[in-house]
């Protein structure tokens, strides 16, 4: 059941889209306060949710804010990542979720001011507030869903490997990134264009230099399996005769200055405007320059910088030079003269002051972007996604964003940001995997191998371990970080190349219960608990996840390990997987187990009474055979059940038709 109850006047997010609901007299479970909510919590409850956001399952103990924030150190101090997610269980004495539909700032204090004490606050009073009860964890993540709405469903190849790279520089570098993977008999769907294909990081162009004959070459691509995604940034370069410039200066389609004029902010191509997206038009105009890259051969994209990002406002930059060049005249520089310079260049990015100064035409009226701040990112996905619903109708197109907001999830998935190869940044992904889910991100996952930093053959092996269960399994690296695509770790190859296949191998599952979780808003990833919830020690496991119906998997996240410990809720199947075709298994008791799992080792449990279908592995994903299957059971009764497969075409959004199901296994 859910409850709503509307507090003052709402910008409407667009975040719900299931229809009425009772409104609530009181708020039961919490206390109101003057700025929020407050809950007094009981030792062992537990809070999970709140999306992309650092530390465990479990979010007691930290403070977390909604507030999309552009930031690369995914340190366990960080209050914010790149996305809003205002969705969260508390579970324990009470169980309900909690939803604040609310575009601001908004501050779950989970135990760390006072221990004890759950404290939401609202930066304004104008937002819906629902409280949501179920019959378990999982039933109330499921109405939730369907409070928000289906989940973004990417077509079939979104499901392979895709390697992407800041940047690989024209088409020569891509050539050899598709023909070391085939040389190395790897399987490979996709290679993603970053910053660098286009002119001058202008969005919808490609550089002539790098990519002469970019829609020639995206079909060479295609020919050989390949799917090329190129980037596209919120900021758009101002410069006379860019197309989109002008247009969008002629209509004024940018966020505006409080005096009309558009607002100007330094991100990569140097002075941009940001398109309105909030501006149903201005976001009809910005989703239809995709059209560009489409009628190229393009079917898929990243969409990035749309927090918005903004690396200085041309005022403040001046500001800084100012008082730079004040300071150069001085003989010595004392501590505070020197850290307080560090600081103001650093404070240049992203600053609150610059988040105050500009506004959006929103149709319900003129905005300033502080108070929908965190709306932006998700209307940059919905641009692109409402422009392919027309552009390409009735076909799926890809798109994963790094801003985000709970409602985007209906419009594209999401990719972690810009994590680190260390592995704390391993284990977070692990963690963060079912809170963005429980959010409706169904479709995620991190830069595999870590983004900033040098990534080592070792962890590269034990995140793909991991990574090839995620929905969305890319390979991404920064700038500056040491090469890592997977045929580079000449050291541990044939164990890389048994886990991508493994990859191939699982996808009749894979993409079967993602399509299971979209279309009946049932759960992808998992927290133990969600299924054991009578099982105090389920509660508290954090680095194991259900994986759809039938799965349970403990990744290997530790330096230098042979083996880890492993919780089972009961009984299961361990499988010892060195490949498809190589592996131990073993029936274990419920408990805790020390399970060796050497490198190249992945531990996978079958629990009792499920089938996993396995195919044979493929060069890509069009090569994949789901008829020719073997199964995995663990049938402890004796009697195999059966599994239900969803073996589309892949490529329609026709999902619905009966015959999409077919029963396998029997
Ligand atoms: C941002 C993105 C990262 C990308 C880089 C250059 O940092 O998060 O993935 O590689 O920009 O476009």
């Amino acid at each position: 059941m859910i409850y709503k109850k509307r507090y003052g006047q709402p910008f409407d997010t667009e975040s719900v889209v299931g229809s009425f609901l009772p409104m609530m007299e009181t708020i039961p479970y919490l206390t109101k306060e003057p700025d929020g909510f407050s809950y007094a919590m009981e030792p062992q409850d537990v809070l999970y949710g709140l999306g992309e956001n650092v530390r465990g399952i479990n979010k007691r103990g930290w403070v977390y804010e909604s507030k999309c924030s552009d930031d690369g150190n995914h340190t366990e101090g960080k209050s914010s990542l790149y996305g809003a997610y205002n969705f969260m269980i508390v579970s324990g004495k009470d169980t309900f979720g909690v939803f604040i539909d609310y575009p601001g700032k908004v501050t779950f204090d989970c135990g760390y001011t006072d221990m004890d004490t759950l404290r939401i606050t609202v930066a304004e009073e104008n937002y819906d507030f629902y409280i949501i009860e179920g019959e378990s964890l999982t039933d109330i993540v499921h109405q939730f869903r369907q409070l928000v709405g289906r989940s973004y469903i990417p077509p079939k190849w979104a499901f392979g490997n895709a390697q992407s790279r800041w940047s690989y520089m024209n088409e020569d570098e891509v050539r050899e990134v598709v023909a070391n993977y085939r040389a190395n008999n790897m399987p490979l769907d996709a290679v993603v264009l970053d910053i660098d294909y286009m002119e001058h990081y202008k969005d919808f162009t490609v550089d002539a230099q790098r990519f002469p004959r970019f829609a020639d070459f995206a079909a060479e691509m295609k020919a050989q399996g390949i799917h090329l995604v190129p980037i596209i940034d919120a900021g758009v370069k101002i410069e006379e005769g860019y197309d989109v410039y002008e247009e969008g200066v002629k209509n004024g389609y940018f966020c505006t200055n409080q005096d009309g004029t558009p607002f100007v902010a330094g991100v990569w191509p140097g002075r941009v405007h940001f398109p309105d997206m909030l501006n149903p038009e201005a976001r009809a105009w910005f989703g239809s320059q995709y059209k560009v890259l489409l009628d190229q051969g393009i079917e898929g994209f990243w969409n990035d910088m749309n927090e918005p990002a903004l690396f200085y406002s041309p005022e403040r930059l001046k500001a800084f030079f100012e008082n730079a060049a004040a300071l150069s005249r001085k003989d010595n520089l004392d501590q505070n003269d020197f850290f307080g310079l560090v600081r103001s260049v650093m404070g240049l990015m992203n600053a609150p002051e610059d988040y105050r100064s500009f506004y959006h035409d929103t149709a319900a009226g003129r905005v300033r972007h502080d108070r929908v701040h965190n709306l932006y990112g998700g209307c940059m996905t919905r641009a692109a996604g409402e422009a392919f619903q027309t552009l390409r109708p009735g076909q799926r197109t890809l798109l994963y964003c790094r801003s985000s907001i709970i409602g985007a999830h209906r419009w594209g998935g999401i990719w972690l940001g810009d994590n680190h190869s260390s592995w704390s940044q391993l284990l977070a992904n692990i963690q963060m995997m079912p809170a963005v889910q429980m959010c409706g991100f169904l479709y995620s996952g991190a830069d595999l191998c870590g983004f900033s930093e040098d990534t080592t053959p070792d962890l590269a092996l034990r995140w793909l371990e991991f990574g090839l269960f995620t929905p969305l399994m890319r390979n991404h690296a920064g700038a500056e970080s040491r090469e890592q695509e997977f045929y580079r770790f000449t050291d541990v190859l044939p164990a890389i190349r048994n886990m991508l296949n493994l990859r191939y191998a699982l996808l009749p599952y894979l993409y079967s219960e993602f399509m299971k979780a979209a279309l009946e808003d049932a759960p992808y990833f998992r927290p133990l608990a969600f299924d054991y919830p009578a099982d105090p020690d389920a509660r508290e496991v954090d680095d194991q996840l259900l994986l759809g119906e039938g799965l349970m998997v403990a990744p290997v996240h530790t330096q230098n390990a042979h083996g880890r410990t492993v919780y089972l809720p009961e009984a299961m199947k361990m499988l010892r997987l060195r490949s498809v075709s190589d592996y131990d298994e073993e029936v274990l008791p419920a408990g805790r187990h020390y399970l060796p799992c050497e490198l190249g080792e992945v531990l996978l449990f079958i629990r009792p009474g499920h089938t996993v279908p396995v195919a044979q592995p493929a060069t890509n994903t069009a090569q994949l055979d789901d008829t020719a299957l073997t199964f995995w059971r663990f049938a402890p009764d004796g009697r195999p059940a059966p599994y239900r497969m969803y073996p589309d075409d892949g490529v329609t959004t026709d999902y619905n038709k009966p015959e999409h199901w077919r029963i396998v296994g029997q």
